[in-house]
C-alpha cells in the first residue's frame, strides 16, 4: 500500500499579508497598528478593553462596490442589508444613508432598523417563526415585504392583515435544496432544513396566496446559507428559482420581484471569496432574463472585514502542552471560532511585536470552558500582559451574538472615520447587568 500522501498545513497569512488585503488597517512604526487614521492603542486607553472597532470607510467602499457592480451588470437591484449581522445603529444608519433598505427577521430588528432612520417601505421581515405580535407591528407600520416561510404561516399572516383591514406584500421564500458548501450550523437551503417552502410545492401556494385574504403575493425569494465563498451553489439555486418564476408567469400568476437573498461570502484567512462583478455577472446569467427587480439581502459581505474585536492580553501561560495567550475578550464576546470553528486572523497591535520570533500559541479566554478559544496553534510572537491583539474582520456575527456568560458585561463599541472615533454602544455596566434581576420578597429578607 501506498503511504500516504503528508499533510502538509497550508500557512496562514502573514501579518504584512493580511493587512495588504484591508486597506481600512496599517501599522507605523511608533503608534502601531491603526484603523483608518486612529491608533489602536489610543482606542484601547480611552475606551477600555474588550472593544468592538467599526471602521466607516471599508462599509462605505463595499456597498458601493456591490451596489456598482449590480448596476453595471444591468441590473434593476436594490440591497437590503441583513441587520443580523450587526445591528449597531450607527452601522443601519451608514448604510441606510448610501441607500440600503433592512433585511429583518425580528421585531427587535424592525424597531432598529427604524431607529436607524430605514423607512418601512424599506424593511424585509424574513424569518421562520414571525409571532403574531411582530406580524402586527410590521403590518401596522406598513412594512415592504414579508418572506413567508410555510402555508401555514401564509394562513396566519392573511387572517391578521385581513382582520387589520389591510393586505400583506408577501414574497414566498423557497426552500431550493441546493447545498451551499458551508458550515453545516449555517447551510439553509437543504430540503432538510427548516427554511422555507419546498420547491416542488412552491407553485400551489403561490397561486393560493395570489387570492388569499389579507395577502398580495409579489414575488419569490431563497436563501442559501452564509459565508459562501463559491458561485456555483448559487448558481444551481438561482436556476431553480427562475425556472420556478416562469412556470409561474405561464399560469398568469403576476410576479413583480425576486429576493435573492444573502450569503456572500468573506476571506477570512485565504479563502477565494467571489467578487462583487463576478457575483453580478452571474446573477445576470441566471436571473437577468426575467427582467425583473430584484432584492439582495447580504449581512457579512458589507461590514464583516470593517470590523475588529480590541483585546488585551491578561497573561501568557506555559501550560504542560501549549502556550496559553489569554486575553480580555472571550467567546461570549467573539462566539464564531467557539461554535464554528471559524478562523479569525489576530494581529499583535504594537509594532515591536511584529517582526519577533513566531511560535505556535492557543490564544483563549477567561471563561471556563474549554471551547472559550479564538485560535488554536497561531504562529504568534510573545505576547506580554498588557500587551492589545486585534482579532479582525469581527464586524459581521460578532457583537450580535455576544452574550454575558460569566457575567461578562457587553463590550462597547467605537466606529472609526477617518481620524474620528464616535462611541456607538456604550460598554454595558455592570450594574445594568445586574440590575435585570429580581430577588423575590421571600428571599429577600434574613
Ligand atoms: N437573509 C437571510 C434570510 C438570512 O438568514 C441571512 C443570514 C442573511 C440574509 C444574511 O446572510 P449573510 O450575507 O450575512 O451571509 N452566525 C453565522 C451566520 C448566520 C447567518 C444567518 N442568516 C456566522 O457567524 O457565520
Amino acid at each position: 500500500m501506498a503511504a500516504p500522501a503528508p499533510v502538509v498545513p497550508d500557512e496562514d497569512p502573514s501579518f504584512d499579508e493580511l493587512l495588504a488585503l484591508r486597506p481600512h488597517l496599517s501599522v507605523a512604526i511608533d503608534s502601531g497598528l491603526l484603523v483608518e487614521g486612529v491608533p489602536l492603542a489610543r482606542i484601547a486607553a480611552e475606551q477600555g478593553t474588550p472593544t468592538w472597532v467599526y471602521a466607516a470607510s471599508p462599509i462605505t467602499g463595499r456597498y458601493h462596490a456591490l451596489a456598482g457592480a449590480l448596476a453595471e451588470a444591468g441590473l434593476d437591484a436594490r440591497i437590503h442589508y441583513a441587520m443580523k449581522a450587526n445591528d449597531a445603529l450607527a452601522v443601519v444608519r451608514l448604510l441606510g444613508s448610501l441607500g440600503a433598505g433592512a433585511d429583518v427577521v425580528s421585531g427587535g430588528e424592525f424597531l432598529a432598523a427604524r431607529a436607524a432612520g430605514i423607512a418601512p417601505a424599506d424593511i424585509v421581515f424574513s424569518g421562520v417563526g414571525k409571532t403574531d405580535a411582530e406580524l402586527r407591528l410590521a403590518l401596522a407600520a406598513g412594512v415592504g415585504q414579508i418572506n413567508v416561510e410555510s402555508a401555514e404561516e401564509l394562513a396566519m399572516l392573511g387572517a391578521i392583515a385581513d382582520g387589520m383591514g389591510v393586505r400583506a406584500p408577501v414574497a414566498l421564500r423557497v426552500n431550493p435544496d441546493v447545498d451551499a458548501g458551508t458550515h453545516a450550523k449555517i447551510t439553509t437551503g437543504r430540503a432538510e432544513n427548516k427554511f422555507g417552502i419546498p420547491i416542488d410545492t412552491a407553485r400551489d401556494l403561490y397561486a393560493r396566496a395570489a387570492n388569499a385574504p389579507g395577502i398580495s403575493v409579489r414575488g419569490v425569494a431563497v436563501h442559501i446559507g452564509s459565508q459562501i465563498t463559491a458561485l456555483a451553489p448559487y448558481r444551481a439555486a438561482y436556476a431553480r428559482l427562475a425556472e420556478l418564476v416562469r412556470g409561474l408567469r405561464a399560469e398568469g400568476l403576476p410576479v413583480e420581484r425576486v429576493d435573492c437573498g444573502g450569503g456572500l461570502g468573506i476571506a477570512y484567512r485565504n479563502e477565494p471569496a467571489p467578487s462583487p462583478a463576478a457575483f453580478a455577472h452571474m446573477l445576470r446569467e441566471t436571473l437577468g432574463g426575467l427582467d425583473l427587480p430584484l432584492m439582495l439581502e447580504p449581512g457579512r459581505w458589507l461590514v464583516g472585514p470593517a470590523g475588529l474585536l480590541l483585546a488585551r492580553v491578561i497573561l501568557e501561560k506555559q501550560g504542560a502542552a501549549h502556550r496559553f495567550v489569554i486575553l480580555d475578550a472571550a467567546m461570549n464576546d467573539l462566539i464564531r471560532p467557539s461554535l464554528y470553528e471559524a478562523w479569525h486572523a489576530i494581529v499583535p497591535v504594537s509594532p515591536s511585536r511584529w517582526h519577533a520570533r513566531l511560535s505556535p500559541a492557543e490564544v483563549v479566554g477567561p471563561v471556563c470552558e474549554s471551547g472559550d478559544s479564538f485560535a488554536r496553534a497561531r504562529m504568534l510572537p510573545g505576547l506580554p500582559a498588557g500587551a492589545l491583539v486585534a482579532i479582525l474582520d469581527a464586524g459581521a456575527y460578532g457583537a450580535v451574538m455576544s452574550s454575558t456568560y460569566n457575567a461578562r458585561p457587553l463590550a462597547g463599541a467605537v466606529m472609526v472615520r477617518g481620524t474620528d472615533v464616535a462611541v456607538i454602544r456604550r460598554r454595558q455596566t455592570h450594574e445594568a447587568l445586574l440590575g435585570q434581576d429580581v430577588i423575590p420578597s421571600w428571599l429577600a429578607s434574613g
